[in-house]
Protein backbone atom coordinates (compact mmCIF):
# COMPACT_ATOMS: atom_id res chain seq x y z
CA UNK A 1 0.00 0.00 0.00
CA UNK A 2 1.18 3.65 -1.24
CA UNK A 3 -0.12 6.71 0.51
CA UNK A 4 -1.52 9.81 -1.33
CA UNK A 5 -2.14 13.43 -0.30
CA UNK A 6 -5.44 14.93 -0.81
CA UNK A 7 -6.56 18.72 -0.26
CA UNK A 8 -10.85 19.80 -0.90
CA UNK A 9 -10.14 23.08 -2.11
CA UNK A 10 -11.64 26.70 -0.44
CA UNK A 11 -15.20 26.18 -2.99
CA UNK A 12 -14.91 22.09 -1.68
CA UNK A 13 -15.08 22.98 1.78
CA UNK A 14 -17.61 26.28 1.23
CA UNK A 15 -20.13 24.39 -0.61
CA UNK A 16 -20.18 21.08 2.30
CA UNK A 17 -18.62 18.62 -0.04
CA UNK A 18 -16.09 17.20 2.05
CA UNK A 19 -18.30 14.41 3.76
CA UNK A 20 -19.17 13.57 0.11
CA UNK A 21 -15.32 13.28 -1.08
CA UNK A 22 -14.05 11.29 2.05
CA UNK A 23 -16.51 8.87 1.31
CA UNK A 24 -16.00 8.50 -2.06
CA UNK A 25 -12.13 7.56 -1.28
CA UNK A 26 -13.33 5.12 1.81
CA UNK A 27 -15.67 3.63 -0.38
CA UNK A 28 -13.02 3.16 -2.69
CA UNK A 29 -11.23 1.43 -0.26
CA UNK A 30 -8.57 4.12 1.19
CA UNK A 31 -7.94 4.18 4.49
CA UNK A 32 -7.80 8.03 6.52
CA UNK A 33 -4.78 8.39 7.78
CA UNK A 34 -4.70 12.05 8.89
CA UNK A 35 -6.89 14.77 7.88
CA UNK A 36 -7.19 18.70 8.80
CA UNK A 37 -9.40 21.44 8.22
CA UNK A 38 -6.48 24.37 8.13
CA UNK A 39 -5.33 27.89 6.07
CA UNK A 40 -3.15 27.92 3.00
CA UNK A 41 -0.99 31.32 3.36
CA UNK A 42 0.16 32.79 0.73
CA UNK A 43 3.70 31.13 1.24
CA UNK A 44 2.63 27.73 1.16
CA UNK A 45 0.59 28.55 -1.94
CA UNK A 46 3.68 29.23 -3.65
CA UNK A 47 6.01 26.14 -2.10
CA UNK A 48 2.93 23.71 -2.65
CA UNK A 49 2.59 24.80 -6.59
CA UNK A 50 5.91 25.71 -6.90
CA UNK A 51 5.90 24.54 -10.85
CA UNK A 52 3.59 27.38 -11.49
CA UNK A 53 4.87 30.21 -9.98
CA UNK A 54 5.19 33.05 -12.86
CA UNK A 55 2.36 31.18 -15.00
CA UNK A 56 0.11 34.08 -16.02
CA UNK A 57 -2.66 32.22 -13.99
CA UNK A 58 -0.73 31.83 -10.95
CA UNK A 59 -2.07 35.17 -9.12
CA UNK A 60 -5.49 33.75 -9.57
CA UNK A 61 -4.35 30.45 -7.98
CA UNK A 62 -2.94 31.74 -5.23
CA UNK A 63 -5.70 34.20 -4.32
CA UNK A 64 -7.97 31.60 -4.92
CA UNK A 65 -6.48 28.87 -2.58
CA UNK A 66 -5.76 31.35 -0.26
CA UNK A 67 -9.72 32.37 -0.28
CA UNK A 68 -10.58 30.00 2.80
CA UNK A 69 -10.09 26.92 4.40
CA UNK A 70 -8.99 23.65 2.66
CA UNK A 71 -9.77 20.13 4.31
CA UNK A 72 -5.77 18.31 3.78
CA UNK A 73 -5.85 14.27 3.89
CA UNK A 74 -3.38 11.71 4.05
CA UNK A 75 -5.09 8.53 2.53
CA UNK A 76 -3.30 5.59 2.05
CA UNK A 77 -4.13 2.24 -0.67
CA UNK A 78 -3.46 0.28 -3.52
CA UNK A 79 -2.10 2.57 -6.01
CA UNK A 80 -2.79 5.56 -4.08
CA UNK A 81 -1.44 8.33 -6.30
CA UNK A 82 -2.93 6.73 -9.77
CA UNK A 83 -6.36 5.65 -8.46
CA UNK A 84 -6.73 9.03 -6.75
CA UNK A 85 -6.21 11.13 -9.70
CA UNK A 86 -8.81 8.80 -11.47
CA UNK A 87 -11.26 9.32 -8.93
CA UNK A 88 -10.86 13.04 -9.20
CA UNK A 89 -10.97 13.50 -12.99
CA UNK A 90 -9.42 15.94 -15.42
CA UNK A 91 -8.07 19.41 -14.44
CA UNK A 92 -10.47 21.03 -16.95
CA UNK A 93 -14.00 20.26 -15.86
CA UNK A 94 -14.76 20.49 -19.57
CA UNK A 95 -13.68 17.05 -19.88
CA UNK A 96 -13.64 15.54 -16.73
CA UNK A 97 -16.33 12.65 -17.04
CA UNK A 98 -19.15 12.30 -15.15
CA UNK A 99 -18.46 10.00 -11.90
CA UNK A 100 -15.35 11.28 -11.16
CA UNK A 101 -15.26 13.87 -8.35
CA UNK A 102 -14.50 17.24 -11.14
CA UNK A 103 -17.03 15.86 -13.17
CA UNK A 104 -19.59 15.93 -10.81
CA UNK A 105 -19.13 19.21 -8.96
CA UNK A 106 -16.76 21.66 -10.80
CA UNK A 107 -17.25 23.32 -14.43
CA UNK A 108 -14.11 25.79 -14.28
CA UNK A 109 -10.30 24.91 -14.19
CA UNK A 110 -10.22 28.01 -11.75
CA UNK A 111 -12.41 26.45 -9.02
CA UNK A 112 -12.03 22.79 -9.41
CA UNK A 113 -13.07 21.46 -6.17
CA UNK A 114 -9.94 19.33 -5.23
CA UNK A 115 -5.98 19.07 -5.34
CA UNK A 116 -4.41 15.21 -5.96
CA UNK A 117 -0.52 14.32 -5.52
CA UNK A 118 0.48 13.04 -9.17
CA UNK A 119 3.04 11.55 -8.63
CA UNK A 120 5.09 9.52 -5.29
CA UNK A 121 7.52 12.65 -5.02
CA UNK A 122 5.30 15.40 -4.74
CA UNK A 123 3.34 12.72 -2.56
CA UNK A 124 6.03 13.29 -0.35
CA UNK A 125 7.11 16.82 -0.41
CA UNK A 126 3.39 18.21 -0.47
CA UNK A 127 2.84 15.77 3.10
CA UNK A 128 6.02 17.63 4.43
CA UNK A 129 4.75 21.34 3.77
CA UNK A 130 1.04 19.88 4.65
CA UNK A 131 1.27 17.84 7.85
CA UNK A 132 5.06 18.48 8.65
CA UNK A 133 7.77 15.31 7.82
CA UNK A 134 6.76 12.00 8.09
CA UNK A 135 8.20 8.71 9.72
P1 LIG B 1 -3.98 20.09 -8.80
O1 LIG B 1 -4.42 18.78 -8.26
O2 LIG B 1 -4.66 21.27 -8.14
O3 LIG B 1 -2.46 20.22 -8.81
O4 LIG B 1 -4.51 20.11 -10.30
P2 LIG B 1 -3.92 19.31 -11.52
O5 LIG B 1 -2.73 18.50 -11.14
O6 LIG B 1 -5.07 18.60 -12.16
O7 LIG B 1 -3.47 20.51 -12.48
P3 LIG B 1 -2.13 21.37 -12.49
O8 LIG B 1 -1.19 20.90 -11.43
O9 LIG B 1 -1.67 21.47 -13.87
O10 LIG B 1 -2.69 22.81 -12.10
C1 LIG B 1 -2.84 23.17 -10.73
C2 LIG B 1 -4.09 23.99 -10.56
O11 LIG B 1 -3.90 25.25 -11.18
C3 LIG B 1 -5.34 23.43 -11.22
O12 LIG B 1 -6.04 22.50 -10.44
C4 LIG B 1 -6.18 24.67 -11.40
O13 LIG B 1 -6.87 25.01 -10.20
C5 LIG B 1 -5.13 25.73 -11.66
N1 LIG B 1 -4.99 25.97 -13.08
C6 LIG B 1 -4.35 25.21 -14.02
N2 LIG B 1 -4.44 25.75 -15.22
C7 LIG B 1 -5.13 26.91 -15.05
C8 LIG B 1 -5.56 27.95 -15.91
O14 LIG B 1 -5.31 27.92 -17.11
N3 LIG B 1 -6.27 28.98 -15.34
C9 LIG B 1 -6.55 29.03 -14.01
N4 LIG B 1 -7.25 30.05 -13.51
N5 LIG B 1 -6.19 28.06 -13.17
C10 LIG B 1 -5.49 27.03 -13.68
MG1 LIG C 1 -1.10 19.28 -10.09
Amino acid sequence: KTRTFIMVKPDGVHRGLVGDIVRRFEHRGFRLVEAKIMRVDRALAERHYSQHVGKPFFDELADYITSGSVFAMILEGDNAVAIARSMIGATNPAVATSGTIRGDYATSVEFNVIHGSDSPESVEREIGLFFGTQD
